[in-house]
């Protein structure tokens, strides 16, 4: 037996390689690491990996491809779920376990092994993209099966059984997620859906109280509703982000704090930190309304919502995400150009926008003179509003009969 494992170098994934091998008749297990952009000390990974017990050991790095071809796409099509989580552990999760598949295949294993709890949502991100890239595999799910039920209790287990932690911290307040695109932070204090997250709990963005006391102007250049340059320079998707966090971080924007709903249907607190994306956001926003018309643009509002729960769920390799994404391409065919953007204090605003698209044309919307012309408008509101104007005249009718 083969068990291809998810595997973060943390506390759990290790532990998972010894219970794996003593439940599973001694299965070989395949460590699968992916560097999504978090600080880790990649060197002592593989070391790390083969000390608990792991017969190999595969690392990626899925930076690139993931701020490319699943981040930006994203952002494209505005996606935002329940009005304000940016989809940060959601939109990697999907890259993730395809690495983990790939690898699986290539090396034969007869199953697949993540770390995640029963209670949250990234078991079913790592096991929807499981069916849809390798339905055969057997999926195991520690969480849901052994009786280690806390961290204490894995720290317990991996004494019991000579796992060396290593470097791997044994007290954890907070349950984090990090990549390039975000940081989350749940559990701990922060259950308690009233206190008030410490500020040392934030690890990417400056508190807004501390950032400086001046504004920053920056402008983001888009193609086709994916970004290309900062203040003129264009960049890689990769360095793009990289560039946009700098510089969103050290202002103190993209904090937010809520209770949102997991997939099982229960409320759960989380507090995020996405600097740069929440830059990328208001910008693309802005030069949609600038460069789509009307129809298309109120479309696309709506269906953001859900590709936002389809991103949520994990439905990435999924016919409706693909279909979606060719809505988001279609509609933002045109929105290609620059806004200015000023930020300050954990705030970032809009405060200009140019495009050789703009649908806006200052001849039109002139209070000026302009080709427009204010007789048309007598006509066209007389049709616009016949409906509103005979459904009064009859509802009158009847009521002073
Ligand atoms: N609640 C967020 C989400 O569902 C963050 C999950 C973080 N995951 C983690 N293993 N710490 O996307
Ligand atoms: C977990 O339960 O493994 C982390 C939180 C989540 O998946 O929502």
């Amino acid at each position: 037996k083969k068990i291809a494992l998810a595997y973060s170098g943390g506390l759990d994934t290790s532990i998972i390689i010894q219970w794996l091998k003593e439940n599973y008749d001694n299965a070989e297990v395949i460590a699968i690491c992916t560097n999504v952009g978090q600080d880790e000390n990649w060197d002592g990974m593989e070391q790390k990996a083969l000390n608990a017990g792991a017969s190999k050991y595969f690392l990626a790095d899925l930076r690139e491809e993931l701020t490319k071809d699943y981040i930006y796409p994203m952002v494209r099509a505005g996606a935002i779920y329940e009005g304000q989580y940016l989809l940060g552990t959601s939109i990697a999760r999907p890259i993730q376990a395809k690495y983990q598949v790939d690898i699986a295949l290539q090396e034969g294993c007869d199953a697949l092994c993540h770390g995640c709890t029963g209670k949250g949502n990234d078991q079913v991100r790592f096991e929807l993209t499981y069916k849809a890239l390798a339905p055969h595999l057997k999926v195991i799910a520690p969480w849901r099966i052994w009786d280690i039920h806390s961290r204490e209790d894995a720290i317990e287990y991996a004494e019991n059984h000579g796992i060396d932690l290593g470097d791997i911290s044994k007290k954890n307040i907070y349950s984090r997620d990090w990549n390039i695109w975000h940081m989350s932070h749940e559990g701990g204090d922060l259950e308690d859906p009233w206190n008030r997250p410490q500020e040392s709990m934030f690890k990417l963005t400056k508190a807004p109280k501390d950032a400086p006391e001046q504004e920053e102007e920056i402008t983001i250049d888009f193609e086709k509703g994916i970004p290309v340059a900062v203040n003129g320079k264009k960049m890689g998707p990769y360095d793009l982000l990289q560039e946009l966090n700098a510089k969103a971080s050290a202002h103190g924007i993209g904090r937010v704090d809520i209770v949102e709903t997991r997939l099982v249907g229960m409320k759960s607190r989380g507090v995020y930190e996405t600097p740069g994306g929440t830059l990328l956001h208001q910008a693309l926003r802005d030069l949609e309304m600038f460069t789509i018309n009307n129809d298309a643009l109120h479309l696309k509002h709506k269906l953001a919502l859900d590709y936002a729960d389809l991103v949520y769920a994990g439905k990435w390799y999924t016919t409706s995400r693909y279909a979606l994404e060719e809505f988001m391409k279609k509609t933002t065919e045109f929105t290609t150009g620059s806004v200015r953007m000023v930020m300050y204090k954990g705030n970032a605003f809009v405060a200009g926008r140019k495009s050789p698209y703009a649908l806006y044309l200052e001849d039109l919307a002139s209070f000026g003179e302009s080709s427009y012309d204010h007789h048309d408008a007598e006509g066209f509101i007389n049709l616009y509003g016949l409906s509103t104007g005979v459904t009064a005249m009859v509802q009158k009718q009847l009521q002073d009969d």
